[in-house]
């Protein structure tokens, strides 16, 4: 495989919500980064998103207006997968989270890249080994999960599949030390790997919460915000039962445990929300009514707020 300090040019396939912000964290350490997408204008939305997010990071004091710049110079863009696929040192994959797509794109890009190249998915939880059975060196395919919004989350987690060589799952980790992020381990290619599978339980529970009238969706909300996760950048779970006591944390989960949500399928209120097209974010409706919200600004402040936490605490 290439070193580390061989990778010097990084292509990243598909440009929807992810690809941009993964492009312009990578271009920030001084990595050349080619785009590609198959369709042209999600070309042209990607270099819009870099210019808004980094005019955002200028605003914030988080880079000077050269380092931007610099950074936008250093990202180009392609329609043609050979070009990207033949520019680059490693390779990050973020197309839907279909896997017949994502095997179609896996087994093009063994044909296109020299075998030294890494080839990294940032699928969300799909089987690794499943993606790179789609090719002829599966021992250069990885998973490098990022997390939405790239530009901010400092954790990207690396996950080996069984078939992952350990020359690739080390260059990956050190890669992600490289762009300044903080690689996560993940030594088992289990579904949902270690941050979707904690998310999606306390998901569950608190779509549960709501469902059974315990609390509103602010309050629930609100519970993590100013409660329990809070404490979540300099306390892991982990390490919050350490400090309560596992004493206790016994004591509380021998009549809890049975009692919290477990069901083993998605809940009827969300699949009824997407069968009325109550998306979220994307389409005015959620949980929350964002009819009269103006979805850009609540977002830049969002991402203004988590930029000055990340800042403070020197993750
Ligand atoms: N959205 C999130 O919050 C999030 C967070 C972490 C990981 N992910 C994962 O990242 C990946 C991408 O997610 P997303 O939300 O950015 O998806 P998206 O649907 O927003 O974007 C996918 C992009 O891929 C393009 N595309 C489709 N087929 C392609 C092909 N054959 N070749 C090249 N490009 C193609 C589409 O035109 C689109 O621009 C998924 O695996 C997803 O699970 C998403």
């Amino acid at each position: 495989m290439k070193m580390i300090e061989q990778i010097q040019n990084v292509a990243v396939i598909g440009t929807g919500t992810m690809g941009p912000g993964i492009a312009q964290i990578f271009s920030q350490s001084g990595l050349k980064v080619i785009l590609y997408d198959i369709k042209v204008e999600q070309l042209e939305k990607a270099t819009q998103t870099i210019q808004n997010n980094l005019k955002t990071f200028v605003g914030t004091g988080s880079i000077t207006s050269k380092e931007a710049e610099e950074t936008r110079q250093r990202i180009t863009t392609t329609s043609n997968l050979k070009e990207a696929a033949q520019a680059a040192d490693f390779v990050l994959e973020a197309v839907p989270e279909v896997l017949d797509i994502k095997k179609s794109v896996f087994s093009e890009l063994d044909r296109l890249c020299p075998p030294d190249v890494i080839l990294a998915t940032n699928t969300s939880g799909l089987s690794i080994t499943e993606i790179a059975k789609a090719t002829q060196f599966p021992q250069r395919v990885v998973g490098m999960h990022w997390w939405n919004p790239p530009i901010i989350i400092p954790a990207i987690e690396v996950i080996k599949g069984e078939l992952t060589g350990e020359e690739t799952v080390n260059i990956t980790k050190a890669l992600v030390t490289k762009i300044k992020k903080i690689p996560i381990l993940v030594q088992k290619d289990v579904p949902g790997f270690l941050g979707n599978r904690m998310q999606y339980a306390l998901m569950r529970e608190a779509i549960a919460l709501l469902n059974e009238g315990v609390a509103s969706a602010e309050d629930i909300d609100m519970m993590i915000k100013a409660g329990i996760g809070f404490k979540f950048p300099v306390m892991g779970p982990l390490e919050t039962i350490d400090m309560a006591g596992l004493d206790i944390f016994y004591r509380v989960s021998q009549y809890l445990y049975g009692k919290l949500d477990a069901s083993p399928s998605p809940p009827a209120i969300v699949k009824e929300k997407v069968e009325r097209n109550e998306l979220g974010l994307k389409s005015g409706k959620g949980f929350y009514d964002y009819k009269d919200v103006n979805i850009q600004s609540l977002m830049a402040e969002r991402i203004k707020k988590l930029l000055i936490i990340l800042r403070e605490i020197k993750m």
